[in-house]
């Protein structure tokens, strides 16, 4: 089923229920984003630190666009509802590169925690608030300067008006788990969550007011963790995920839950927003054929076939030869069927059925359903 048609009676829905008119309040004039591969719309590839190739990218921007995805990301769907355009990342220069509207510092791969020796990001949660703080001086040095500037960054109150979000900290568990035991992982996310509290300090400091915080998605329903975890099926739950992964990011989330009532309640001039990503997403992974889709963890892109079509030794798009055999990861036939694009991120088709969830309002604390933030748009 095209993905048009699965998600048209779902608007058609809310659009009955909720008021078209966008809340004064959410009128939002910019976007500063934080987070890692979930929300990076080309960071990681313009700093030269790794490639991606097609088949990435082909849905809708047709060549690879800087996403892990063969489409566009939450991000993108959400910035679609605010009326605003897609975030140009922060290390993109090249093109016309616009940050009117907002700046994009997630990175594929980054952390919360700061990045080691062996972190394939830089990028990590503290260095991204940190390149914020220079985008901000800088941007109103240059605008001190002269109106020769002003169509190409923010003006100067969108700072305080300006939506931020944060979709990071999955790496910071995943990643764990190549070393640590489940208890280590459980007994680190203070620390982690301490880290992001900080920078989150930072920014409102720097005076940030609208904080939009994503928690962390079923990371043990992911075809790299179910292939490196989950041999052994007593590891697996009734969906097929990796229990212990998928407990460590319950217990972020409600670790990260707490942080934002903590947040709320220590700066009662901002709104801070919780999303509860994790429950939309296993819902789907969990109901997957409701929603149209047909495959809730094998990847579309990968190489090695059912059940899980994951090879840790070629990524999406890629092709090697190993011993001897020359083997390719590339994508399935239809993507509109998969859930998952390439074992680690999920298709434009998830995505955009996870934005639709977000834009209900339902998922978050506190909802929004009666005061509807985003301005929903029947283009599909
Ligand atoms: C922020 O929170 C206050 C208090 O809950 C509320 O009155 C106000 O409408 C909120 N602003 C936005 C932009 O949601
Ligand atoms: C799947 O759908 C059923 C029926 O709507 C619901 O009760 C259940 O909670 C869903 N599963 C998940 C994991 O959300
Ligand atoms: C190559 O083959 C050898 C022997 O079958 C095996 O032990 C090794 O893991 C293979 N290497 C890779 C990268 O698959």
């Amino acid at each position: 089923m095209p993905t048009n048609m699965r998600i048209l009676p779902i608007l058609a829905i809310i659009s009955i229920f909720l008021p078209f008119a966008k809340s004064i309040n959410f009128d939002v004039p910019a976007v500063f984003n934080f987070g890692d591969s979930n929300s990076d719309t080309g960071e990681l590839i313009a700093a030269g630190i790794e490639s991606l190739y097609p088949p990435n990218g082909q849905t809708y921007f047709k060549v690879p666009s800087g996403r892990y995805c063969d489409g566009r990301l939450i991000i993108d769907f959400l910035m679609d509802a605010m009326d605003l355009p897609f975030l140009n990342a922060y290390l993109d220069s090249l093109g016309l590169p616009n940050f009117r509207k907002g700046c994009n510092f997630a990175a594929a791969a980054s952390t919360i925690l700061p990045a080691t020796a062996t972190s394939l990001s830089p990028f990590s949660f503290g260095v991204q608030v940190s390149q914020f703080i220079r985008f901000k001086a800088r941007v109103l040095e240059l605008l001190a300067k002269g109106r020769k500037f002003e169509k190409y960054v923010p003006a100067d109150d969108f700072f305080k008006k300006g939506l931020y979000m944060f979709d990071i900290g999955q790496n910071d568990l995943a990643g764990a788990f190549y070393s640590k035991s489940l208890d280590q992982i459980l007994g680190s996310i203070p620390s982690i969550l301490l880290e992001f509290e900080n920078g989150i300090k930072k920014l409102y400091d720097e005076g940030a007011r609208y904080f939009w915080i994503h928690n962390t998605g079923p990371l043990g329903c992911l075809a790299q963790n179910v292939a490196k975890f989950g041999t052994d099926p007593s590891k697996l739950d009734e969906l097929g995920c990796v229990s212990s992964h998928n407990e460590a990011a319950k217990t972020f989330n409600l670790q990260l839950h707490a942080l934002r009532s903590k947040l709320q309640g220590q700066y009662p001039d901002a709104n801070v927003t919780y999303v509860d990503i994790y429950t939309i997403k296993s819902n789907l992974i969990a109901n997957y054929s409701k929603y149209g889709f047909e495959q809730p963890i094998m990847a579309c892109c990968g190489n090695g076939g059912p059940p899980l079509n994951y090879d840790s030794r070629v990524s999406c798009g890629q092709t090697k030869v190993v011993n001897g055999t020359t083997i390719t990861a590339k994508a399935c036939t239809d993507s509109n069927e998969y859930i998952n694009w390439d074992g680690i991120h999920y298709t434009e088709a998830a995505n955009q059925y996870v934005a639709s969830q977000i834009l209900t309002g339902k998922y978050s604390d506190p909802p929004f359903s009666d005061k509807m933030p985003f301005l929903l748009k029947l283009r599909f």
